[in-house]
């Protein structure tokens, strides 16, 4: 059986816990790692027992021979290093994090040169590779809820248009898994409390890009008939435990709670919400990937990089693909154009620049302050916050 070799571009927070995932893989080699940083790229040569290390991705390119390259960076280099990589020398598959880009021109760009080039282009939305999506799945396919009816998404509390872009777009990926394709969206958006404007734009944090709205509330039509609800509002405190894809069908649901337990419950979507929901517990077969237990290791990462090798194998497409990833691209600004528009907006979208841009120029505004992009959230939202109490005072 052949083993893959990896290479990493970037040893931050997230390029650890996938190179962890890694190393509990038969198949994978973690053969080298690139990062600017010397002293996050020497701690994780020790942590992994890489020897070959780099302070440049080409030279990691040139020198090993590759067939894997994960890019767990800032999602404002996802697109300048996954292009970087393809037009220098593509692997057979590049892993790169979510969302997957700041502009959909980008995401063509990144998909574009993966088709000339043959690679696998895959975006990081783990928690579709995982059993409780592979499980509930099969429970939808096996009529155990009957007919699909509707969908529910929610995001982890953080400020709307973040939220959306960092957790939302693991969980639009999910539902492109149960409902297929999305043809339109119809979305609203509140910043303090009143409709959000133009003046709300503003730079995202930690590279995001623009956003906006606190809240953000949208619904998606799908090619299939469904309908899905997305709700992405700032909550107090952000929890994990608001995080869910509930997939409701005419006898019963399904809830991929926190995106590592599943639910179900059996029984009518009553006027009484009566029908309890039970634990579904994962049978071994499903809980078990080369010896380890799913529950321990419920980020994912295992089983995404389970799904790239057996894309190797197989010659075939990424269960989370460039092209899914770009698709949710799509849904995440289709809220706001529908938002800005106050119209239904229908998939696919007309290509230009960022919606977000395009409202800034019509309302004759300037580029928000691109310094707080290089904030993490946590020291992004206080200003964001005094921001809108100054605007509605
Ligand atoms: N899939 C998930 O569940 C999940 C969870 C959390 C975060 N994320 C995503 O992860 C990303 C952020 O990851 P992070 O917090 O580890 O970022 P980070 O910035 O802390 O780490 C990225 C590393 O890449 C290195 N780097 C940057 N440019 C480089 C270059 N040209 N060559 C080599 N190395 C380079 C940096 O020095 C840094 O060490 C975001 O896109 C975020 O959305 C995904």
């Amino acid at each position: 059986m052949t083993t893959y070799r990896v290479g990493f571009l970037g040893v931050g927070p997230r390029g650890l816990s996938q190179a962890r995932a890694y190393m509990l893989h038969p198949r994978i080699e973690i053969a080298a790692l690139c990062d600017v940083d010397p002293e996050r790229l020497g701690a994780a040569a020790a942590e992994f027992g890489v020897e070959r290390t780099y302070s440049d991705f080409r030279a990691m390119l040139d020198t090993e021979d590759l067939d894997i390259v994960n890019i767990p960076t800032r999602t404002d280099l996802h697109a300048p290093l996954t292009i970087g990589v393809l037009e220098h020398r593509a692997p057979k598959a590049v892993i790169v994090e979510k969302p997957m880009a700041t502009s959909l021109t980008d995401a063509d760009r990144m998909q574009e040169l993966a088709e000339q080039n043959g690679t696998r282009l895959a975006i990081h939305h783990q928690m579709r590779t995982t059993p409780t999506f592979n499980v509930a799945d099969r429970l939808i396919s096996a009529g155990e809820i009957g007919p699909l009816t509707t969908i529910k998404i929610r995001g982890k509390g953080y400020y709307g248009g973040y939220d959306m872009l960092n957790i939302g777009t693991h969980m639009l990926n999910g539902t492109r898994r149960y409902a297929g394709n999305a043809r339109s969206v119809l979305a609203t958006c509140v910043t303090g409390g009143h409709p959000t404007t133009a003046a709300d734009i503003v730079e995202g944090s930690y590279g995001f890009g623009l956003l906006a709205g606190e809240h953000i509330s949208a619904i998606y039509e799908f090619d299939e008939g469904l309908t899905a609800f997305a709700e992405m509002h700032r909550r107090s405190q952000p929890d994990s435990g608001w995080v869910h894809v509930k997939i409701y069908g005419e006898d019963g649901a399904v809830c991929l709670y926190n995106s590592r337990e599943l639910f179900i419950r059996r029984g009518r979507d009553e006027v009484v919400d009566d029908t309890p929901w039970e634990k579904y517990e994962l049978a071994d077969e499903d809980r078990y990937l080369h010896g380890h237990d799913y529950y321990d290791h419920a980020g994912g990462d295992l089983w995404m990089a389970e799904e790239t090798v057996r894309v190797l194998d197989e010659d075939r497409e990424h269960e989370c693909s460039g092209l899914e990833g770009r698709a949710v691209m799509e849904m995440m600004d289709g809220a706001w154009i529908s938002h800005f528009s106050r119209s239904r907006v229908d998939f696919p979208l007309e290509r230009g620049e960022h919606p977000l841009r395009q409202e800034l120029a019509k309302a004759g505004l300037p580029e928000p302050d691109p310094e707080r992009g290089k904030l993490r959230y946590a020291d992004w939202l206080p200003g964001e916050l005094a921001r809108i109490e100054a605007a509605v005072s």
